[in-house]
């Protein structure tokens, strides 16, 4: 019976033994809650990304940008971040353990008593999630700019410069994807939360008073982007947010959730934020930042309908979701056009005439689709080492390839096998992907 992932562990392994994500720094002991990705880890990152830039940029109302990192320390006190981007944090005394407070129950809490082993916890204090450096030679305080946290700001303070220089009218958006930064005090669960991550965040800005309408349009175009990766219906879901949750900017929320092996957790946001960035913006900088429709000829701010969703957790739903055991073959089943190598081309067995023609069939697939091809090992443990990595399609040379130019085409959930012209082979994944 085919199983889903259980224990993440053998996720972490499988990620590190084919090349998908390594450990930073793994050789001086590692440094928590950052990862690297390796060759086949980029690769999938690539593609997940890829999709989220053409479905937002192939949009006739949504243009790119990619503002910087560092940024001006004004646009953190007007985004709040400065004042409100904090974690009530405890520590334990004698297991030096550090919890989030507000994620421990009311009772442990009120005891006071380590929830691990029991020992003395100290009061809750607020702990800025930024991380802070210095711009220029003087470490002081005149010189401190901020990691951003999201990379949302440099959206808003490019408004006027997005809308100005494409002349797009409201409503429009503007898309980008880069890294953020957060100093978490509870990072884990491999890559579901790191101190340095990437966002794929894209703001929407409309007439106030159609902000809802929008918000719901959103809420539905990203929970099926969501889908037409691949990802199971049944593990995902919409989580509202309470009043309690609601960030310091939001109106509405809602996550986009996912069934990891630990729970239901977030994996995207779409937030209404209202007018409130670039109200403090326009505060903050003292320039106007208010948008005149030619249309009705009004000045007005803004309505800001956000998603907001992590690239790397986007990459840990899209491995979870498509890991397959049978209790004898483990195999990912990612959506064709995710999957780092589409196709992989074997001679059955290692002969200089079925090699040479594996490598001609291999140098022309490899024109148009990401393909691998190996030799080494018995035909069924190198079907094994594709399916690990999730290659779609494999494509077998043997001797009867070289009398009626006919190749094995496998695949990789089905591990059917049929038969195809060698010269169709072009045309035949094509048609699949
Ligand atoms: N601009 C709004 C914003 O940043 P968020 O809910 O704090 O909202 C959005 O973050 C998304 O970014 C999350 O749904 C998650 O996918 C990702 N994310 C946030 N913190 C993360 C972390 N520490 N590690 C990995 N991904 C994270």
């Amino acid at each position: 019976m085919t199983q889903d992932l259980k224990e993440m562990a053998d996720l972490v392994s499988l990620c590190k033994r084919r090349g998908f994500i390594f450990q930073s720094s793994e050789i001086y002991g590692g440094i928590n809650a950052c990862w690297d990705y390796g060759p086949l880890g980029i690769e999938l990152k690539r593609n997940i990304k890829e999709r989220w830039w053409r479905a937002m940029t192939d949009r006739e109302d949504i243009e790119g940008l990619d503002a910087a990192i560092l940024m001006h320390p004004k646009v953190w006190e007007a985004s709040g971040h400065i004042a409100g981007f904090v974690d009530p944090l405890v520590d334990c005394k004698k297991c030096k353990e550090r919890f989030r407070a507000d994620k421990l129950e009311a009772e442990v809490l009120a005891s006071k008593k380590c929830p691990k082993c029991g020992g003395e916890l100290t009061e809750p204090r607020q702990f800025n999630l930024m991380f802070k450096t210095f711009m220029g030679p003087v470490e002081e305080d005149a010189a401190i700019v901020y990691l951003r946290p999201e990379t949302a700001q440099g959206i808003y303070v490019n408004f006027l410069n997005v809308h100005q220089s494409t002349r797009q009218k409201i409503p429009f958006g503007i898309a980008q994807i880069g890294k953020a930064f957060r100093n978490e005090i509870t990072p884990g669960n491999f890559i579901f939360r790191t101190r340095e991550f990437e966002q794929m965040e894209m703001q929407f800005f409309v007439k106030p008073g159609s902000d809802m309408e929008w918000f719901e349009k959103w809420k539905e175009v990203r929970m099926k982007w969501h889908e037409d990766n691949g990802i199971r219906k049944n593990k995902l879901r919409f989580h509202e947010h309470g009043a309690g949750e609601l960030a310091h900017y939001a109106k509405a929320a809602f996550d986009i959730e996912y069934e990891f092996p630990f729970g239901w957790q977030e994996l995207e946001g779409i937030h209404n934020r209202t007018d409130f960035d670039l109200g403090r913006h326009q505060q903050f900088s003292g320039k106007k930042l208010e948008y005149f429709s030619e249309e009705s000829k009004e000045h007005y701010l803004p309505y800001i309908v956000e998603t907001s969703a992590g690239c790397d957790r986007s990459l840990l739903v899209t491995l979870v979701d498509a890991y397959r055991f049978d209790g004898e073959r483990t195999w990912l089943a990612f959506h064709p056009s995710l999957a780092p190598y589409k196709v992989a081309v074997f001679p059955l067995m290692k002969k200089p005439e079925l090699s040479e023609y594996t490598d001609k069939v291999y140098q022309s697939l490899k024109k148009r689709f990401r393909t691998t091809t190996d030799s080494t090992g018995s035909i069924g443990k190198r079907y094994r080492r594709q399916d690990e990595i999730g290659t779609p399609f494999g494509v077998t040379i043997d001797y009867d390839t070289l009398t009626n130019h006919t190749v094995t085409v496998r695949h990789r959930d089905s591990m059917a096998q049929e038969r195809v012209p060698a010269e169709n082979l072009d045309q035949y994944f094509q048609d699949k992907f």
